[in-house]
């Protein structure tokens, strides 16, 4: 179930932005902002922009470069997205060992394309990925920032098996 989206910051992102901050120049404030949208994007699965917004806010910030660093990584989320992320690299190591049969495998095993979450918003697929850096167990994936190396389509629904 979705979060509701509150105006404010929470108790909890507010302390993980005032630890960054600790870390930074006074007058650096917007150096707290990667960390912020990490505390943001833990809480809600993504990254709303009232969030946002607040997060802006507090680091005395325009909102507009909030949303360019949100919008320039592609570890964030600016839409509601499925419960687990998986992210399939199929660069060159991954393509040569069977990425986008792998990709291919799980796009069919769930029924969605890459971008796509699944109608009961278990997983969310995510866009194709860079090398991932883990080459040396291609093909690999990560499911929720978890890597799994020398997959095989057994192995995919092994893992998927494990998630609530
Ligand atoms: S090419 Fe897939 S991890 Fe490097």
């Amino acid at each position: 179930m979705t979060k509701t989206v509150q105006k404010e910051l929470s108790d909890h992102v507010q302390e993980q932005v005032s630890d960054w901050l600790q870390r930074f120049p006074k007058d650096q404030k917007q150096s707290a902002v990667l960390g912020g949208l990490h505390a943001i994007q833990h809480e809600y699965g993504y990254l709303p922009v009232d969030q946002m917004d607040a997060l802006a806010n507090k680091l005395e910030m325009p909102a507009i470069a909030v949303y360019e660093v949100a919008s320039f990584y592609s570890m964030f989320e600016l839409e509601p997205v499925g419960k687990h992320t998986i992210a399939v690299c199929t660069n060159l190591s991954c393509m040569l060992r069977g990425g986008e049969e792998m990709l291919g495998y799980l796009e069919s095993k769930l029924d969605i394309k890459c971008g796509q979450s699944t109608a009961d918003g278990k997983y969310y697929l995510k866009q194709e990925e860079e090398c991932l850096a883990g080459c040396c167990g291609a093909p690999m994936m990560q499911v929720n920032h978890v890597y799994y190396e020398n997959l095989t389509e057994a192995k995919v629904d092994e893992i998927l098996d494990t998630l609530d």
